[in-house]
C-alpha cells in the first residue's frame, strides 16, 4: 500500500490518478505523501515516512519550505490550475467596486410596501458607480493568475499595465500584446485606477501595499487582494480609506481590523473555491505526487529543482544541498541527470551503471539529504 495523507479536503479526482495499491486518507499510518491546501503545517510534526508534500493550490507560505527541504521532503505546488477561479473574482471584484452593488442590494432588501417601483426609481441615484471601460488596471504579478486577469481585463476594454521582474517570453507568449509591461513596480501602481496583487507571501513581498507605496497612487484607486492578507499593511489601507486615497479595498483575507469597515469587501478565500479550481488542483497535485514516487520525477516544485529522465529500469535518486553536487555526481554513473536551484539539489542516475557501493557511499556524502532507489 502508498499511503497518502490528506490535512484538508481534497477533490475525490485525485483517487482517479493514484494507481492501484494507493490509498489516500485524512488519518493514516506511514504515510509517504501529504496532500494540503490551507492546513498551517509549520508547528506540524511531519512523519518520517513521508517523501513529498503536494499543495493544492499556489500559495505555499502555509508549508516550511527549507524544513522540510533538509528532511528531503520535496514540496510540490500547483500553478495554474486555479487561476481562471481566481480570474473570475477578481473581474467580480472590479466591478463590485466600479458598481455600487453590494450597496444596492443591501438596499433593495429592505425594500417594503405597495410603492416599491416608485422607491427603486427614487433612491437609485444614490447608487451611482463608474465603468470599468477605459479605466487602467495594474497587475502586479504576471504569473498563470496575474496573465489571466490582465488579458480578461484588456478583453473587457481596460488600459492594462503589468508588472513582473521575471516577465520573460514564455510569460509574454501567453499575455494580451495590450498588455504594457512595466519594470517599475511603484509607477505601474500610481499609473493605475485599478491596483490587482497577484504576487506570493515573501519576506520580500510582506506589506507591500503601504502607507509609502499608497502616497503617489491616484486618490480614489482602488486596491484588489486576491492573494495572501500579509501583502497588505491594514493599518495603512484603512488610514488611507479615510483620507480618501483608497476608494476601496477588496480582499479575500478578512482580519478582525478590516471586516464592517466601511469601502472594505471581504471574501472568506474563496478565490480558489469552485469545483473546477477543486478538481483541477487535486488532480494536478497527484499527478506530481505519483511521478516522483513512482520514477522520481520533479514537477513544479516549490524547494527543489525540476528534474525528469527517462525511466530505463532502477534509478538512484538523489536530494542534496548544492555545495555537494561534485561529490555526487562523482559517485554516480555518466548517464546521471542533475539540477540545482538555489541551496537544492537533485540528481537522477539509472541504477545499472552505478558501483555496488554507491547507494552507502552517497549517503555518507556531507549534504546529501535523501538517497532514494526506485524500482
Ligand atoms: C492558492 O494559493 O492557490 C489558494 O489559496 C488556494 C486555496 O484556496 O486553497
Amino acid at each position: 500500500m502508498t499511503n497518502i495523507l490528506k490535512l484538508n479536503k481534497i477533490s475525490p479526482l485525485a483517487d482517479k490518478v493514484f494507481p492501484q495499491g494507493y490509498v489516500m486518507k485524512d488519518e493514516i499510518e506511514n504515510p509517504v505523501g501529504i496532500m494540503v491546501r490551507s492546513f498551517k503545517m509549520h508547528d506540524y510534526e511531519i512523519p518520517e515516512s513521508v517523501l513529498c508534500v503536494a499543495r493544492a493550490g499556489a500559495g505555499v507560505n502555509n508549508i516550511p519550505l527549507d524544513k522540510c527541504a533538509d528532511k528531503g521532503i520535496v514540496v510540490f505546488n500547483t500553478p495554474g490550475a486555479n487561476s481562471n477561479a481566481v480570474k473570475e473574482l477578481v473581474i467580480c471584484s472590479l466591478l463590485l467596486c466600479g458598481r455600487k452593488i453590494i450597496d444596492s442590494v443591501n438596499w433593495t432588501q429592505k425594500l417594503t410596501g405597495d410603492d416599491i417601483g416608485k422607491q427603486v426609481e427614487d433612491g437609485k441615484k444614490a447608487f451611482i458607480g463608474g465603468e470599468i471601460l477605459g479605466k487602467t488596471i495594474a497587475v502586479i504579478g504576471m504569473g498563470a493568475i496575474g496573465i489571466k486577469v490582465a488579458n480578461a481585463c484588456v478583453a473587457l476594454g481596460m488600459k492594462v499595465v503589468g508588472y513582473d521582474p521575471n516577465f520573460g517570453p514564455e510569460k509574454k507568449a501567453l499575455t494580451n500584446p495590450e498588455v504594457v509591461i512595466m519594470s517599475d513596480l511603484q509607477k505601474a501602481m500610481d499609473s493605475a485606477d485599478f491596483v490587482t496583487i497577484h504576487v506570493p507571501f515573501l519576506d520580500s513581498t510582506k506589506y507591500m501595499i503601504n502607507s509609502k507605496s499608497l502616497a503617489s497612487m491616484k486618490d480614489g484607486v482602488v486596491i484588489i487582494n486576491c492573494a495572501r492578507g500579509e501583502l497588505v499593511n491594514n493599518d495603512d489601507i484603512k488610514a488611507a480609506i479615510k483620507s480618501g486615497k483608497v476608494a476601496k479595498y477588496v480582499t479575500d483575507f478578512p482580519a478582525a481590523d478590516v471586516i464592517g469597515v466601511e469601502n472594505i469587501i471581504t471574501t472568506p478565500h474563496i478565490g480558489a473555491s469552485t469545483p473546477e479550481a477543486e478538481d483541477n488542483c487535486a488532480v494536478m497535485a497527484a499527478e506530481e505526487m505519483v511521478d516522483y514516487i513512482e520514477n522520481g520525477n520533479i514537477r513544479n516544485s516549490v524547494n527543489f529543482p525540476a528534474l525528469k529522465k527517462d525511466r530505463n529500469g532502477k534509478r538512484l535518486c538523489v536530494l542534496f544541498k548544492a555545495e555537494a553536487e561534485a561529490k555526487v555526481k562523482s559517485l554516480l554513473s555518466d548517464d546521471t541527470v542533475t539540477a540545482v536551484r538555489g541551496n537544492y539539489g537533485y540528481a537522477i542516475s539509472d541504477f545499472s551503471g552505478c558501483r555496488a557501493s554507491c547507494e552507502e557511499a552517497l549517503a555518507q556524502v556531507p549534504g546529501v539529504l535523501k538517497v532514494r532507489k526506485i524500482g
